[in-house]
């Protein structure tokens, strides 16, 4: 329900104003609810939102908020996109944990000259305080004060709570590595192996501006040779660490980014951690408090001088505060058989937990280092967040979120019995052994394109020495910070461990987003097809889907600091596993858009489980799949037993379509939005990395020219396309830039005699017009279509630009649809419309969005029963249809390792485009008829 005032103003929304006097006077109030329920624990939050054309001019529209119980709430609001016309297309959000809404919040947007929404704010809390000064950033809370220096080696020199207390100090990167591994010492001397230690080093420090309900700093530098380093080593793994900071919170969230610049074959990585001291002088050793979260809410309880357990008793209330965290009353008071004799209970200085696979991991402590270390009862996947502290100086906790799902992980306590302990957050474990990422292969040979081509005719792996580098690869880790003035109850502990897992989202209604069309029109909300059967059984199948693969995820354990949120591609039934080991079929890299799929699909129904899976899959593919720096920086890989093993480098992998909803809904997640304007870089990847190098006509001589590029449009420009769109959007610096590169492709394009069915033609990256081919330089006409144009986000990405630019040349709208009538039309249309046919084209049931497009645009029911007709009737290896048993099976026993489900009717590729076309047709033309089969109907 909105609060009766709020309706006041809603009803006001529309009052019969002219166009322009409309953008000033409006106010509409857009409701965000907590993807999961209202959470434990809130550290603050930040939201996107998206608007629909024209509804509220980004420079005069002010924003403010109160819960869905009318309560105000303090805001900080951004624009992260804009409409062509000036209005809001999408705007970010900052809410702090104090002003706590159970369902969500309602968002005000108002115009100028009426400033009764925003008078609605109550008191203005106590917001950031932020100093910049010339060697240190400085922000206050409220809660804590924390300061970023500006060069050295801590990221942080102190988080300070509000009492004044000093409760971390010196945060600071650390990366341990070495020049070669165990393997190779059986051959070689193991004395040759050099190892290393780095520390980080700061080269950039900033704060965001306006910052009221949150800050924001970004802290670069890179790796630097530790002074007690025997050896020499340049400077490496560059990284960008973000701190988020949220009135009125003791938590601080850090993304924290790392770039692979080495030698796969001479720069291994045997350890990467996050370290805080922590102050500890002045508390007695028996109320310093270890906790360490364990499983299921679980938490370790430990002193360092333990005084439970003891021969002779201290008493029940002492026994109690030591093992809830409160302090211990004076020892005078203690019986004297106890208090005369502490200094024979050993104290514990360091702890450490290994979580070296998904399904376990290890504890233990030692008194100091030179004595052993003693085994504590470990479990099965850890919560990742450790505390250490006191009733009397403060403590702090840090965690990882996703800690075993990106083992090997670790956490340590160490030196809790000096002045100093400190925590470090292991995002690789120097107990797991050397990070191996270099070839899995030799490369059997295979040192000529002919030898390649044939070897995938095999393995189906496209390999070229030289290209199966990690080197430009990054991983991105999410990590909390909490600050206290005294010990936590475990209780509260376990609810940070819950809340640095799943950050705690709000997000717009489905009917919101879907109604603002800023994220295209090609797809709907599931109601509005429920009526029928035919339609109930895709959504059925779909939901089936999403199911499999989140349990697949599990049983496979497809897990690790790499791995987490990829998915395979293809499967092996003899074996009931996965092809991991076979060549082109592993790790999917984005094959075919499950990304669309699973975000169009929580688009729809606002699932949290899907939010989170997807979510997962946008850090993994961006950063693992994609390029940061080197030739290949703005393209991606594609699917391979490495995620960075195949040399097909292509924007296909990296196009930002795969991870636009996420930066937008996340109100623009900084990370991804790097990643995004990254790849604007394809741009010369494309002239550094000829896509089509081993299979060009070998009557085309071609020379890489940056203004006559050979692409594909739909697997090499579309994502570029993609990247120019939300630059122009988002109003990065170079969106005129990218504004006018798309509007000259919309001009150029269709000028080309046959349209998008000529497939490839020569692309001038500075300008962004369209030439005809080298196969056809006088433009006659030339078909050339190739499978893979279509399933890459192409669709996706022209209806939104098409949403976005009014401006769009008809002709542009005209020319790919005729694409989206002919792809799936007969031989013999084809013929009398091209004057050849397209020949035998596979993935009929993915391309019937493309005939669901089109007959949605012409108004056309033939079109419309064709693409029901082509999605339900494909009948081909790569599709899913009615017939498939839609079940798995569980595989037990000596068959397997461990037992699993198995449904080996189901590929990637055939999952993601039954998910992608089943949305878009449903959303397009509707439920299919029902009743006969064939002709489209069920
Ligand atoms: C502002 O909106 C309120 C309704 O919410 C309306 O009563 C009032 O007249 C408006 N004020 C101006 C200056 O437009
Ligand atoms: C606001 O933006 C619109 C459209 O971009 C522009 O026409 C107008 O002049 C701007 N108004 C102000 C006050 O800046
Ligand atoms: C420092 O960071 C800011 C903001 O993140 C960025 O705009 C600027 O380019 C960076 N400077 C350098 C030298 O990288
Ligand atoms: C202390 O812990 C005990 C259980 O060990 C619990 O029953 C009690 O409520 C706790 N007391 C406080 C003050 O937290
Ligand atoms: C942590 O999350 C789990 C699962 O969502 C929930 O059951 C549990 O109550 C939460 N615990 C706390 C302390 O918030
Ligand atoms: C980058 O590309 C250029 C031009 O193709 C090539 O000469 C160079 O060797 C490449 N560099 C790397 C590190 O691959």
């Amino acid at each position: 329900m909105l609060p009766a005032a709020l309706k006041l103003l809603l009803v006001v929304q529309f009052a019969g104003l002219g166009a322009s006097q409309e953008h000033q006077q409006r106010v509409s109030a857009i409701r965000v609810k907590w993807l999961e329920g209202q959470p434990h624990y809130n550290g603050g939050v930040t939201f996107g939102l998206p608007w629909s054309k024209g509804q509220h001019l980004a420079n005069t529209t002010s924003f403010s908020a109160t819960s869905t119980d009318g309560v105000p709430a303090d805001i900080q609001s951004w624009v992260t996109a804009y409409w062509p016309d000036g209005s809001l297309k999408w705007t970010g959000h900052a809410i702090g944990p104090s002003d706590v809404g159970s369902e969500g919040y309602n968002i005000i947007a108002s115009g100028p000259g009426n400033n009764t929404a925003t008078r609605r704010k109550a008191k203005r809390a106590s917001g950031i305080r932020v100093n910049d000064n010339p060697d240190a950033v400085q922000v206050n809370t409220g809660k804590i004060t924390v300061a970023f220096p500006k060069s050295g080696n801590a990221l942080i020199s102190s988080i300070k709570t509000s009492s004044g207390k000093t409760v971390g100090k010196n945060g600071r990167l650390i990366l341990r590595s070495q020049s070669g591994t165990a393997d190779d010492d059986d051959a070689g001397s193991p004395s040759q192996i050099k190892h290393f230690n780095f520390v980080s080093q700061i080269y950039n420090t900033t704060i965001s501006d306006g910052s009221s309900v949150r800050a924001l700093v970004t802290v670069q530098g890179t790796h630097h040779l530790n002074s007690s380093s025997a050896a020499p080593h340049k400077d490496w793994l560059p990284f960008t660490v973000r701190f988020y900071m949220y009135a009125n919170s003791e938590a601080i969230k850090v993304v924290h980014t790392i770039v692979y610049d080495g030698d796969a074959k001479a720069d291994f990585i045997s350890g990467l951690g996050v370290r805080f001291d922590v102050p500890l002088a002045g508390e007695e050793l028996y109320d310093r408090h270890v906790r360490i979260a364990g499983v299921e809410g679980g938490m370790l309880h430990e002193a360092v001088q333990g005084l439970t357990g003891l021969r002779r008793d201290p008493g029940a209330k002492v026994r109690t505060a030591q093992y809830n965290g409160t302090k211990v009353a004076n020892k005078s008071t203690w019986p004297k058989t106890v208090s005369n004799r502490l200094q024979w209970i050993p104290t514990w200085s360091d702890y450490r937990l290994t979580q070296l696979s998904p399904d376990g991991f290890n504890l233990k402590k030692r008194t100091k280092a030179g004595q052993s270390w003693l085994k504590i009862p470990g479990g099965t996947r850890a919560g990742g967040l450790a505390y250490l502290g006191g009733p009397t100086v403060g403590g702090l906790a840090v965690g990882l979120r996703d800690f075993w799902k990106k083992y090997p992980t670790g956490v340590d306590i160490s030196n809790a019995a000096t002045d100093m302990g400190s925590i470090t957050m292991w995002l690789y474990s120097p107990d797991a052994g050397p990070m191996d990422i270099r070839p899995y292969h030799d490369g059997l040979g295979q040192d000529t394109y002919a030898k390649q081509l044939d070897a995938l005719e095999i393995t189906y792996e496209d390999y070229e020495g030289g290209y199966n580098t990690p080197y430009g690869v990054g991983r991105t880790n999410e990590l909390s910070i909490y600050a206290f003035d005294s010990t936590p109850s475990a209780d509260k502990l376990a609810a940070l461990t819950n809340h640095t897992n799943e950050p705690p989202a709000l997000v717009a209604e489905p009917a919101h987003i879907h109604s603002t069309k800023a994220l295209g029109t090609y797809w709907d909300l599931p109601a509005s097809t429920s009526g029928s059967n035919a339609a109930q059984t895709i959504e059925s199948h779909m939901d089936f889907l999403v199911k499999f693969y989140q349990n697949q995820v599990e049983q496979r354990r497809w897990y690790g600091f790499w791995d987490h949120g990829d998915i395979m591609h293809s499967y092996d039934t003899d074996r009931h596993q996965w092809k991991y080991d076979v060549g082109g079929y592993a790790w999917d890299n984005s094959e075919l858009s499950p990304d669309l799929f699973l975000w169009t699909y929580f688009l729809r129904t606002g699932r949290a489980d899907v939010y989170r899976l997807a979510s997962a899959q946008a850090r993994h593919g961006g950063e693992v799949d994609s390029y940061h720096l080197g030739n290949f920086t703005g393209l991606g890989t594609r699917h391979g037993v490495q995620h960075w093993s195949d040399s097909a480098k292509q924007v296909r992998i990296s196009t930002p379509v795969y991870r636009k909803a996420f930066y937008y809904l996340t109100g623009g997640d900084e990370r991804t939005g790097d990643l995004i304007h990254a790849v604007l870089s394809a741009e010369t990847g494309f002239f550094l990395v000829d896509a089509r190098r081993k299979v060009r006509d070998p009557s085309v001589i071609y020379k890489p020219d940056p203004t006559a590029l050979y692409l594909d449009f739909g697997t090499d420009w579309a994502g570029i396309a993609a990247a120019y769109l939300l630059e122009w959007e988002r109003r990065g610096p170079r969106w005129l830039e990218a504004r006018s590169k798309l509007q000259t492709t919309t001009r150029t394009y269709p000028t080309l005699k046959f349209g998008f069915v000529t497939g490839e033609a020569l692309y001038n990256s500075h300008t962004g017009a369209w030439a005809p081919p080298p196969t056809d330089p006088q433009n006659e006409g030339v078909v050339s279509v190739s499978h893979l144009s279509a399933v890459f986000g192409v669709l996706e990405t022209i209806d939104e630009l098409i949403e976005h630019d009014a401006s769009v040349p008809q002709s542009f709208v005209d020319a790919w649809i005729d694409y989206c009538v002919y792809y799936g039309a007969s031989k013999a249309e084809q013929r009398a419309r091209y004057g050849r046919d397209f020949g035998n084209l596979s993935l009929r049931q993915g391309h019937s969005r493309l005939t669901a497009y089109a007959a949605r645009k012409r108004g056309n029911a033939t079109l419309a029963r064709r693409a029901w007709d082509e999605f339900l009737n494909d009948n081909s290896p790569d599709e899913l249809g009615p017939g498939d048993p839609w079940s798995t099976v569980w595989v037990r026993g000596s068959s397997v390792l461990a037992p699993v489900e198995e449904a080996d009717w189901i590929t990637t590729n055939a999952a993601a485009l039954y998910g992608v076309a089943g949305i878009e047709n449903l959303a397009l033309v509707g439920a299919p008829m029902e009743g006969r089969r064939g002709n489209g109907t069920v």
